[in-house]
């Protein structure tokens, strides 16, 4: 048989665009593989092409794409795997279904200030949103409402990845998920 490499749990991203989701899921992905952990993320953008191709961004859209991300973030958990989530996910209440559902989260509120997401824009769609070409753009027309209790808050505008990385394994740490 072969070695146990832990219990499985979930990490889920959520903040505005631009904030940091990304940048820190993969930075935690890398980090808990070489602590011996299999990890898998789901990222907003890249199951947009495929498990949740054609959905929008009305609220049934982002809902539908937050429930289907924590189905698969849940199947995955149960058999032992990381499973990292990282999408705008804007809404507290499909965040907290997912919580119930899943049970081993810990959720990450990636924090930045507007402007600073504003002023990084990597894909241009806060300009496109501010002159009115992108309707219902998280942060500019459309709500965002961040945790009220997450596991972990990183604060991007002020502090490195590797600040932020180091204090999202404390707070899994913490958990207990991993040594
Ligand atoms: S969520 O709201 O359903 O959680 P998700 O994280 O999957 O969103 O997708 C967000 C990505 O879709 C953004 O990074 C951006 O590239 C793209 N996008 C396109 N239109 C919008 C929009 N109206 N609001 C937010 N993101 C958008």
């Amino acid at each position: 048989m072969g070695k146990e490499s832990g219990k499985g749990f979930v990490v889920w991203f959520t903040g505005l665009p631009a904030s940091g989701k990304s940048t820190l899921a993969e930075s935690t992905a890398r980090a808990l593989r070489e602590a011996g952990r299999r990890v898998e993320v789901l990222d907003g953008d890249e199951v947009r092409t495929h498990l949740c191709k054609g959905l929008g961004f009305t609220r049934e859209g982002r809902d539908t794409n937050i429930r289907r991300i924590g189905f698969v973030a849940h199947l995955l958990a149960r058999n032992g795997i990381v499973a990292i989530a990282a999408a705008i996910s804007p809404y507290r209440a499909i965040r907290d279904e997912n919580r119930a559902l899943i049970g081993d989260f810990v959720e990450v509120f990636v924090e930045c200030p507007l402007e600073e997401c504003k002023r990084r824009d990597p894909k241009g769609l806060y300009k496109k949103a501010l002159a009115g070409e992108l309707p219902q753009f998280t942060g500019v027309s459309d709500p965002y409402e961040p945790p009220l209790m997450p596991e972990v808050v990183v604060r991007t505008a002020v502090e490195t990845v590797e600040q932020s990385t180091a204090r999202i394994l404390g707070a899994i740490r913490a958990k207990g998920y991993v040594g």
